[in-house]
C-alpha cells in the first residue's frame, strides 16, 4: 500500500482549499461558492481576484479601492523592458519571456526581503505581480512588432481593458473588453491543476512569491496544461488552410492516434463548463462580424468527436481551451499570446493558492518507489 504508485498524482488529495471547488460529473465550477456562470457574467476579473484573496466579495468602495491599487502598481520597470527588448530581438516564445520577466520583477520590489509567512506581504507581492504581467506581455508584443511599449492607462480602464490599449494602442471597444474580462474570470482558479500545484511545491519550501509564480509560469506553458489553447487555434487554422472538412480533419486525426487539443480533463467526465460559456461567446462574435467559421470549424470537430467518435463514452468533451482560442483569435490577439492570457490570469489563482499553502505550511516531499540498483560495485573512473 505505502508504494501504490498514483502516476500523475490521479485522486491524490494534499491540501484543504476554500478557492474552487469542480464536480467534474456534472460539469459544475465555482470560486469560494460563487457559480462561474454568475461570476462570468456579471462579475469583474478584478472582483474576482479579491474574492479569491480576501475571502468574500468586495462592497462597491472596497472593488475601486482594489482596482486603484492595482492600476497604481501596473508599470514596469526599465530594466524588465529592456530584457523583454532583448528577448524579442532573439525570437523567444511569449511564455519563455513572461516567465523570465516576472522573475526579473522582484529585483524592485521594495518587500522583496521579506518572509514569505507573513502574508499580507505575500499577497502584496503577488498583486504586484498580477499587475504587471499585462504590462509585460502588451509590451513583448509590441516589441515583436518593431514598436515602443505603451505606459498603463491607470485605473480609467479595467485590467482587461489596459492590456488591450496597452496591446494596441487603441482604447478598447466594450465588446472586447467586456470579452476578455470574461475570459480572465473563467480561467482566474481551477483546484490544483498542474501549474497552481507547481506554485504551492515552490511555496512550501518558503521560497517567495516570485519563485512560486515563476514556476506556475512554467508549468502553464505546456502542450497538455495551458498551451492547449494555442494548439487548438493554430489546428483549427490548419484545417482551414487545408479546405478539408473538419470532420474529415478529425477522422484522420483519431485514425493517426494524435490527442485532439483542446479535448480530455483530469478532473472533468463531461463537458467543461467553462467551455461551454467560451463557445457560447465564440458563437456571438461570429455572428456579430458576420464571420462564423471559426466557431463552426471547432463545432464540427466537437459533435463529431463526441457523438460519433465514441468520445462521450470515454468521459472525453471539449476542456476550457478548445474554444478560448476562437474567441481570443476573433478579438485580433496574435496566437502564440493566448497561453500568454491564461497566465495573465491563471496568476490571481497561484497567488491565492500559495498564500492557503502559507497559512498552514508544510513542505511538499513526496516519494518515487526506488526500482534501480542497490547494491553496485564502485569502479575507479580509469578501469571502468
Ligand atoms: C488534459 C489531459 C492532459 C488529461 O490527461 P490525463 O488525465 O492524464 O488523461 P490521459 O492522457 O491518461 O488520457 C486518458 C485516455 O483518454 C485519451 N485521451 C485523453 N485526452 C485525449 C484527447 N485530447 N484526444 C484523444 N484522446 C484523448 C488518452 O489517449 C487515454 O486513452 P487510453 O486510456 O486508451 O490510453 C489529456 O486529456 C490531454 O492531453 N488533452 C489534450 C491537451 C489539452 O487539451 N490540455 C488542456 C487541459 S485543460
Amino acid at each position: 500500500m505505502a508504494d501504490e504508485i498514483k502516476k500523475g498524482l490521479e485522486g491524490v488529495v494534499v491540501a484543504e482549499s476554500e478557492l474552487s471547488y469542480i464536480d467534474g460529473d456534472i460539469g459544475k465550477l465555482v470560486y469560494r461558492g460563487y457559480a462561474i456562470e454568475d461570476l462570468s457574467a456579471d462579475a469583474t476579473y478584478e472582483e474576482v481576484l479579491y474574492l479569491l484573496w480576501h475571502g468574500s466579495l468586495p462592497t462597491r468602495e472596497e472593488l475601486d479601492t482594489f482596482s486603484e491599487t492595482m492600476a497604481e502598481e501596473r508599470a514596469v520597470d526599465d530594466y524588465v523592458l529592456e530584457a523583454l527588448a532583448e528577448l524579442a530581438a532573439v525570437d523567444e516564445a511569449p511564455m519563455a519571456a513572461l516567465r523570465s520577466a516576472v522573475s526579473m520583477l522582484s529585483a524592485s520590489d521594495p518587500e522583496a526581503e521579506t518572509e514569505p509567512q507573513d502574508l499580507e506581504a505575500s499577497l502584496r507581492k503577488g498583486r504586484r505581480i498580477t499587475a504587471k504581467v499585462p504590462t509585460i506581455l502588451a509590451a513583448y508584443q509590441r516589441l515583436r512588432d518593431g514598436e515602443e511599449p505603451l505606459e498603463p492607462k491607470g485605473a480609467a480602464l479595467s485590467h482587461a481593458g489596459n492590456f488591450l490599449y496597452m496591446l494596441t494602442g487603441e482604447e478598447p471597444e466594450w465588446v472586447a473588453e467586456e470579452t476578455l474580462d470574461m475570459a480572465l474570470t473563467l480561467h482566474a482558479d481551477h483546484g490544483l491543476n498542474a501549474s497552481t500545484f507547481a506554485s504551492m511545491v515552490i511555496a512550501s519550501t518558503l521560497a517567495d512569491t516570485y519563485a512560486a509564480v515563476t514556476g506556475g509560469v512554467g508549468a502553464l506553458s505546456g502542450s497538455l496544461h495551458g498551451g492547449a489553447n494555442q494548439d487548438v487555434m493554430e489546428t483549427l487554422i490548419e484545417v482551414d488552410r487545408s479546405a478539408k472538412d473538419p470532420v474529415e480533419w478529425a477522422k484522420d486525426a483519431i485514425d493517426n492516434g494524435r490527442k485532439i487539443p483542446g479535448f480530455g480533463h483530469r478532473v472533468y467526465n463531461v463537458k467543461d463548463p467553462r467551455a461551454v460559456i467560451l463557445e457560447e461567446k465564440s458563437r456571438d462574435l461570429g455572428d456579430a462580424s458576420g464571420e462564423r467559421k471559426w466557431y463552426d470549424h471547432a463545432n464540427k470537430i466537437e459533435t463529431y468527436l463526441v457523438e460519433e467518435a465514441g468520445f462521450k463514452e470515454k468521459g472525453l468533451a471539449p476542456n476550457v481551451d478548445f474554444y478560448s482560442g476562437t474567441v481570443y483569435y476573433q478579438l485580433g490577439i496574435p496566437v502564440d499570446m493566448f497561453t500568454p492570457i491564461f497566465a495573465m490570469s491563471r496568476v490571481g489563482g497561484w497567488v491565492a493558492h500559495v498564500l492557503e499553502q502559507l497559512e498552514d505550511n508544510r513542505i511538499m516531499r513526496p516519494r518515487a518507489k526506488y526500482t534501480g540498483e542497490t547494491e553496485a560495485d564502485w569502479v575507479p573512473i580509469d578501469e571502468r
